[in-house]
């Protein structure tokens, strides 16, 4: 399959990790909607190959991704929004059952800071930087900005970033928790495919059980999260990789997952 705007290859040692790197250079990868249609299909892939256990979303040194473009929303009217429901494919990222690991140097603003945080897990480089701009061009965030941001860090925090338009460093962000480490600028994406490769070392069908639990804390009370979560607790008794996992720990050797 090729693409315009994404390189899509498969890393880690044993080729279980998609990388997915934004590739359109001249517009610090501003996130057209073609390029989030590739990002979507490209997703599905993953998502359908047994062989991947999770997926890194890149861009290069200069930016992760500097928004949604604004050359294509310029001329936009309202009722178009509303009608093509303009940026809706952005979900494919949130509702990927995979895990996905941000790799994020230079900009991630506007969009790119949204596209950062729909992932399951934010790795930066020292220089990176993180904002809602939006505000400076008329608009508000539109993925996830407004919302994502309060529940990481906080209305004080949310409200500064999407009412002043001001960017926030690598180490800011990881204080808050939109990001959890931070590397030099050459490592993260290595870093995060490390990451993936352990991740992928595991049931891929037990992963995507917790990784479903672990989202439902974003989403609904503490009581009905906790009753989710036993109940999905629960429903791994009713796999293999479970009763191997533990057998393998009982018989003190390594346990061999097949993902069901
Ligand atoms: C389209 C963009 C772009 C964007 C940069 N470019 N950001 N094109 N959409 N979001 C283009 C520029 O037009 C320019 O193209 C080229 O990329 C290089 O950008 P420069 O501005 O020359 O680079 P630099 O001076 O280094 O400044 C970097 C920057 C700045 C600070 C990141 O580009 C910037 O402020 N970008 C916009 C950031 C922003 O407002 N993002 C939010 C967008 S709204 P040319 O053709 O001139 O060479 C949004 C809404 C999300 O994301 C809604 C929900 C999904």
């Amino acid at each position: 399959h090729s693409y315009r705007h994404i390189l899509v290859e498969k890393k880690g040692e044993k080729e279980n990790v998609g990388l997915i790197q934004l590739n359109r250079p001249n517009a610090l990868n501003a996130l057209c909607d073609n390029l989030m249609s590739e990002i979507a299909q490209a997703l599905s892939k993953f998502q359908h190959d047994d062989a991947i256990g999770a997926v890194v979303i890149t861009g290069n040194e200069k930016a992760f991704a500097a928004g949604a473009d604004i050359k294509e929303m310029q001329n936009l009217p309202f009722a178009d929004t509303l009608k093509g429901d303009f940026l809706n494919q952005w979900t494919a990222v949130s509702d990927c059952k995979k895990p996905i690991i941000a790799a994020v140097n230079g900009h991630a603003l506007g969009g790119g800071c949204e596209l950062a945080m729909m992932c399951d897990i934010v790795y930066a480089g020292e220089k990176a930087k993180f904002g809602q701009p939006e505000i400076n061009i008329g608009t508000i965030p539109g993925s996830g900005g407004t919302q994502r941001i309060v529940r990481v860090a906080g209305k004080s925090r949310a409200m500064e970033m999407c009412l002043s338009g001001l960017p926030i460093t690598a180490q800011e962000a990881q204080q808050i928790g939109i990001v959890s480490r931070v590397f030099p600028p050459e490592k993260v994406v290595e870093e995060a495919v490390k990451l993936g490769e352990r991740i992928a070392s595991h049931s891929k069908l037990i992963v995507s059980i917790c990784k479903e639990s672990v989202n439902l804390a974003y989403e609904t009370t503490l009581r009905e999260g906790l009753h989710f979560e036993k109940r999905l607790f629960h429903s791994t008794f009713a796999t293999r990789d479970r009763k191997e996992g533990m057998t393998a720990f009982i018989e003190k050797r390594k346990p061999c997952f097949s993902d069901c």
